[in-house]
């Protein structure tokens, strides 16, 4: 039996969380959503001060929850790697002391893996190789996923990424902060049909189209370009209409560059994870598409999709299977590309 507190700080989420041999005891999220939401974005430095006023509340409640004491750990885990610098270093540094406190390994963990783990759940790994679409507010990236852990990046945003997308077009619709949700409830009830928004392609050098690339500056302005002259024409906003057009278009893309690319390259899966995987219409989307093309699909329960810590455990929770832990000397990174993850596990840390 292996008991994990799990702790993850890497962006405006302050979440704790007790996993015990993959299957989740507890999982505390405090959101900052209130704190950064007058600044249109998160404040890095804002952020990271949060984090060390609420984490420890986060982890107290999390080992309450789960009935347990430091004693009952068998590791504790933090997200190390990408995020942001300062809030990193909030749940880094804490988690390895509590580690040295239980005297019990630590285990750093990629972010990314984190989403990962929470979409794969158990037997994630007899499946074969699977082509992992991660949509968040930082990435939109098509990976090829070989088990256990080997990963190839495959495509790939040439600009925003899909959640970036949403929380501008959210700004632009006067929705608020943070823009997926919001866009998504303002769609409700609208006509996806009414506005036809561009899907970014992106030409190839030889010509014609990347098939598997994605760009979602210019749906954005397009966006932009609609509200500015539907405003000097006076009248209302059709908000709704505009928020399912711009969602319509985001999840066409998505979900048809993702299946193509898993059908070109022989994937018989697709794991879909990040924020944005949370998203109604894009996993209505995708189920259906994937049926078409005879595609297994996973997809993280809504809760787990946006951020949190029991994926940090049960990402740590493979790794603690795998023999693998990190020196404590670990430090953090803003980026490490998912294929070097393994570097979290030398003997070299960053
Ligand atoms: O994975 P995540 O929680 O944090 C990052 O690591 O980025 O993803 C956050 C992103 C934000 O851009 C947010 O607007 C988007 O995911 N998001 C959504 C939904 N829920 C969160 N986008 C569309 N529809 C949603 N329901
Ligand atoms: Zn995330």
């Amino acid at each position: 039996m292996t008991t994990v507190l799990a702790l993850e700080t890497s962006c405006d989420e302050t979440a704790a969380a007790v996993v015990r041999d993959g299957r989740v005891l507890s999982s505390e999220v405090a959101s900052q959503v209130q704190d950064h939401a007058r600044w249109g974005g998160v404040v890095p430095e804002l952020a990271s001060r949060r984090h060390v006023e609420l984490l420890p509340v986060m982890v107290e409640r999390a080992l309450e929850g789960a009935g347990c004491g430091l004693t009952d750990l068998d590791a504790v885990a933090a997200t190390v790697t990408p995020g942001l610098l300062g809030a990193l270093l909030v749940g880094s540094i804490s988690g390895r002391t509590l580690a040295q406190l239980a005297g019990v390994p630590f285990v750093g963990i990629h972010h990314l893996e984190g989403h990962l783990a929470a979409a794969l759940g158990d037997g994630g790994d007899a499946a074969g190789p699977l082509l992992v679409l991660l949509v968040s507010g930082g990435h939109t990236e098509l990976i090829a996923r070989m088990p256990p852990d080997r990963y190839e990046r495959l495509a790939g945003t040439h600009d925003d990424a899909a959640g970036e997308a949403f929380d501008k077009v959210a700004r632009l619709l006067g929705l608020g902060y943070p823009g997926g949700p919001a866009v998504e409830l303002a769609a409700r009830g609208g006509d996806p049909g009414r506005f036809r928004f561009p899907e970014g392609r992106i030409r190839r050098p030889g010509g014609g189209f990347d098939p598997w690339a994605f760009s979602f500056s210019g749906l954005k302005t397009a966006v932009l370009r609609e509200v500015q002259r539907l405003e000097a024409s006076g009248g209302p906003l059709p908000v709704a209409d505009l928020a399912a057009s711009f969602q319509g278009a985001v999840c066409r893309v998505l979900v048809g560059r993702s299946v193509r690319c898993a059908v070109d390259r022989g994937l018989a899966g697709l794991v879909v994870v990040g924020g944005v995987s949370a998203n109604g219409c894009l996993r209505a989307g995708l189920q259906q598409a994937c049926a078409e093309a005879g595609l297994e699909l996973r997809l993280a329960p809504p809760a787990l999709c946006t951020d949190n810590a029991a994926m940090i455990g049960l990402a740590a929770c493979r790794r603690l299977q795998a023999g693998q832990c990190s020196p404590l000397d670990l430090g953090v990174a803003p980026r490490l590309p998912l294929e070097q993850a393994e570097r979290l596990y030398g003997s070299a840390p960053f």
